[in-house]
C-alpha cells in the first residue's frame, strides 16, 4: 500500500453516511498511537500536518514517519497539508509527496481566495493531489491560525457553487460555528452548529465532500487529568459528539481533530509525572501517552466518525 489520496474515502464517506478522521500529527508517538487505533478498528485515515508541525519535525521526518505507519498497517492514508496558506508551501508538499493540501485563502477576499486556491489546484491535479479549499472562517487561537470572535464568519451558501466550479477544488472547509483550539465556548454557553447553512450547501453541491475544522470536543476526561496534576487550563466546552456524528451523516466527510490529542497527551504525561515524580527515561512516559491517544483515537472512528472496517 502506497500513500493514497482522498478521493475514494470521501466518495466512500458521502455514500455511506461516515466522516473520515483527519487527524495532525507532530512526531512518532502520535502517527504511532493513531495509526495503531485505525489498524485495529481497520478505518482509513487522514494524517494531516501543519506548517508548524512541518517546522517542528521536518517534512522528511514525518513523510518517512507516515511511510512506515504505511509499512506497519497496510491501511490506506493520505498524507495532507493542513492550513497551507501560499502556494508556495503547497507546492513544496506536493513536491515532497504530500497526495492531498490544503490552500486556506479563507483570509482573502472571495476573488483572491478563488484565485490563489486555482493555482494550487491547477499544480496539484497535474501532479495527481487534491486539494481542500475553505469558505468562511473559524474562530479560534491555535499557533499559525489565528482569527477573534469578531472576525468570525459563517460560509455563506450563495457563493459555495461559484468557489468550487471556479476553483476546481476536491473538497471544501466551511464555517458553520465550529472553532480552532481547546476554548471553543465557555461554561454556559450552549455550542450549537448551523445545519441550516450546512442543509443549504449540501443542497447547492450535490455529493460534494465538505470538511469540519475544529471539531475537537475537548474531552472533560483529559482536561481534569491535566487539572488534576499540577495544570492550569480554564474550563472550556467542545463540539458536542452528537453533532458530529450529525455532520458526517450530511455532507461532511472530513473530521478535523488536534486539539483532543493534545490534551490527551498532555494529560497522560502530567498524570505519569505526578505519579512517578523520580522518572526521567522519556519512553515511560511516552509510552502511556502514546496509548492514551491510541484509545482516543479508536472511540472517535468508532463512536463518533463511523469509519471503523472500511478501510
Ligand atoms: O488547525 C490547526 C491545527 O490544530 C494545527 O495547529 O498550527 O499549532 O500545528 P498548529
Ligand atoms: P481542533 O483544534 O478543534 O482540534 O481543530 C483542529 C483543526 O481544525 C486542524 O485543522
Ligand atoms: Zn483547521
Amino acid at each position: 500500500m502506497a500513500l493514497v489520496t482522498s478521493t475514494e474515502m470521501f466518495k466512500k464517506a458521502y455514500e455511506g453516511g461516515y466522516a473520515i478522521g483527519a487527524f495532525n500529527v507532530n512526531n512518532m508517538e502520535i502517527v504511532q498511537g493513531i495509526t495503531e487505533a485505525a489498524k485495529e478498528v481497520n478505518a482509513p485515515l487522514i494524517l494531516q500536518v501543519s506548517s508548524g508541525a512541518r517546522k517542528y519535525a521536518n517534512h522528511t521526518y514525518l513523510m518517512k514517519l507516515v511511510e512506515a505507519a504505511i509499512i506497519e498497517t497496510n491501511l490506506p492514508i493520505c498524507l495532507h497539508l493542513d492550513h497551507g496558506d501560499t502556494f508556495e508551501l503547497c507546492k513544496s508538499c506536493i513536491d515532497g509527496g504530500f497526495t492531498s493540501v490544503m490552500i486556506d485563502g479563507s483570509h482573502h477576499t472571495f476573488e483572491d481566495n478563488i484565485a490563489l486556491t486555482k493555482k494550487v489546484v491547477e499544480y496539484a491535479h497535474e501532479r495527481g493531489v487534491v486539494v481542500e479549499g475553505e469558505l468562511g472562517r473559524l474562530a479560534g487561537i491555535e499557533d499559525a491560525v489565528n482569527v477573534s470572535d469578531a472576525d468570525a464568519a459563517y460560509t455563506d451558501p450563495a457563493q459555495v457553487e461559484e468557489f468550487v466550479s471556479k476553483t476546481g477544488v476536491d473538497s471544501l472547509a466551511i464555517a458553520i460555528g465550529t472553532s480552532h483550539g481547546a476554548y471553543k465556548f465557555k461554561p454556559g454557553q450552549n455550542p450549537q452548529l448551523r445545519f441550516d447553512i450546512l442543509e443549504k450547501i449540501e443542497q447547492r453541491l450535490p455529493n460534494f465532500p465538505i470538511v469540519l475544522h475544529g471539531a475537537s470536543s475537548v474531552i472533560p476526561e483529559f482536561v481534569d487529568m491535566i487539572n488534576n496534576n499540577g495544570g492550569k487550563m480554564p474550563d472550556a466546552i467542545g463540539i458536542p459528539e452528537d453533532m458530529l456524528r450529525k455532520a458526517a451523516s450530511m455532507a461532511v466527510c472530513k473530521i478535523n481533530i488536534d486539539s483532543d490529542l493534545r490534551l490527551a497527551m498532555t494529560g497522560s504525561i502530567r498524570k505519569y509525572f505526578a505519579e512517578n515524580p523520580s522518572h526521567f527515561d522519556p519512553r515511560q512516559y511516552l509510552s502511556p501517552a502514546r496509548t492514551a491517544i491510541k484509545e482516543l483515537v479508536k472511540n472517535k472512528i468508532v463512536n463518533v466518525l463511523g469509519s471503523n472496517g472500511k478501510a
